[in-house]
């Protein structure tokens, strides 16, 4: 078979990897994929925007592709799914209506509380409301902060303001709907209520009738240690989760995860793909942050590695509407995953600078490095991007799995690399 993964970051490194390994794959293209990619799938630089979706069908039809995983939000929320299908070519994600629960926040907020799944109070405002959101910050208590604005649309991560005070949400509404930085993606926005907690990762595979959850994980936000300075893509993850026990995985799946995909059916939207739910824990108790209608980026990297089942049989049923006899196996391994970024960071990011101790090293011994943004250039890996490179290890205790990690990245080496030393080490116990 052969199957075309879109995307290039860690997490479309690691569902390569994954996939090479069942034995009907005889071949894999990457669009655009990156260095490490290149080592299991034949890269090809196109864009994967929507302008450039008749160029990828050709490509597909061209290269006799079985099979299309797509990895990122925005091609699924232009309806790349419902475009590939329409054109007789099966691929694994949700359809444009379904992607909405992650390309509208203010769909989904409006979805949850018309169908009592908990979250933050919130409260909606247009962009031609701006003095009546003026006058709504300027009515909030100062005791009553942080208060949390978010955009509405796609804004790579960065759309969510987390606001002190009354000074930093006047700031932000003003970036918002006065400066406009986020474009349409900030034409509405959610002023919501913010509730300090624990979060939980957790991506369940759709079938359209049926959903299974998989293993939950955690990711780090922030640049700097002790959850310092700018949120970024995510610095790091670890999976299982120690502190989320049956108990309270079945109040985040009842009362959250299975009432969404239940109500989604019940308004025509056969939720096929990822559905991968951002949860906050308060006093042991499950609310919904956010929704993602893709693999996590860097959960994926350390949920795959410990899944023993196919993953391409499980995305091929899922697609197919299939998922009936599909169970998912689990190693009861740790897994860790230590984010290496380029000089700049979150700001900024860098390109072309050389990387030492990658090549030879990929994925034995449980290290597995999953690559981002990285590309070859006269020979040499460099780097092409903010986060570059993911390492990742799996191990019977925490411990273990961040001692090869740390280990391992001493012996690698770029101009301004930055990572955090703290990852994983709150469960290190375990
Ligand atoms: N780790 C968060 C995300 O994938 O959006």
């Amino acid at each position: 078979m052969k199957i075309l993964i879109l995307g290039s970051g860690g997490r479309e490194h690691c569902i390569a990897w994954k996939i090479s390994q069942n034995k009907k794959v005889n071949k894999i293209f990457a669009i655009p994929g990156n260095a490490g990619m290149q080592q299991i799938s034949e890269c090809f630089d196109m864009p994967i925007k929507k302008e450039n979706f008749k160029s990828i069908l050709k490509f597909i039809k061209n290269n006799k592709v079985d099979f299309t995983i797509i990895g990122p939000e925005a091609p699924l929320v232009d309806g790349i799914v419902d475009y590939l299908e329409d054109n007789g070519h099966a691929a694994f994600g949700p359809s444009k209506s379904a992607a909405r629960i992650e390309g509208s926040k203010v769909f989904t907020k409006k979805f949850a509380i018309k169908n009592n799944i908990p979250g933050a109070e919130a409260y909606f405002f247009k962009k031609n409301e701006y003095k009546k959101a003026k006058d709504f910050i300027e009515s909030l208590d100062s005791s009553t902060y942080p208060w949390v604005i978010k955009a509405d649309g796609l804004a790579a991560g960065k759309g969510v303001l987390i606001c002190k005070d009354r000074l930093e949400m006047l700031g932000a509404l003003n970036d918002f709907f006065i400066k406009d930085i986020f474009g349409r993606a900030g034409e509405e926005i959610i002023i919501e209520e913010f509730i300090e907690g624990f979060e939980v990762s957790i991506m369940c595979i759709c079938d359209g009738k049926r959903i299974i959850p998989m293993q939950t994980a955690q990711d780090y936000k922030r640049i700097f240690d002790s959850d310092k300075g700018r949120n970024t893509g995510g610095m790091g993850s670890f999976s299982p989760l120690p502190f989320v026990d049956s108990n309270l995985q079945k109040k985040i799946l009842d009362r959250i995860i299975f009432p969404t995909f239940e109500s989604l059916k019940k308004e025509g939207i056969n939720y096929k793909g990822i559905l991968y739910g951002g949860i906050i824990v308060k006093d042991n108790e499950p609310y919904l942050l956010e929704y993602n209608c893709r693999f996590g980026d860097p959960e994926t990297q350390v949920v795959l590695p410990r899944l023993n089942s196919d993953l391409l049989d499980i995305l091929m049923n899922a697609s197919n509407g299939n998922l009936d006899s599909t169970e998912l196996i689990w190693s009861a391994q740790k897994c860790v995953c230590v984010v290496i970024a380029s000089k700049g960071y979150p700001e900024t990011s860098s390109k072309g600078d050389i990387i030492y101790g990658v090549k030879e090293h990929s994925n034995e011994n449980d290290i597995f490095i999953f690559h981002a943004g990285t590309s070859i250039q006269d020979g040499n890996i460099v780097t092409n991007g903010g986060r570059v490179l993911n390492i990742v290890s799996k191990d019977k205790t925490f411990n273990g799995a961040i001692n090869k990690i740390y280990s391992k990245i001493k012996s690698i080496n770029f101009d301004g690399m930055q990572f955090r030393s703290d990852i994983a080490k709150k469960v290190a116990e375990n």
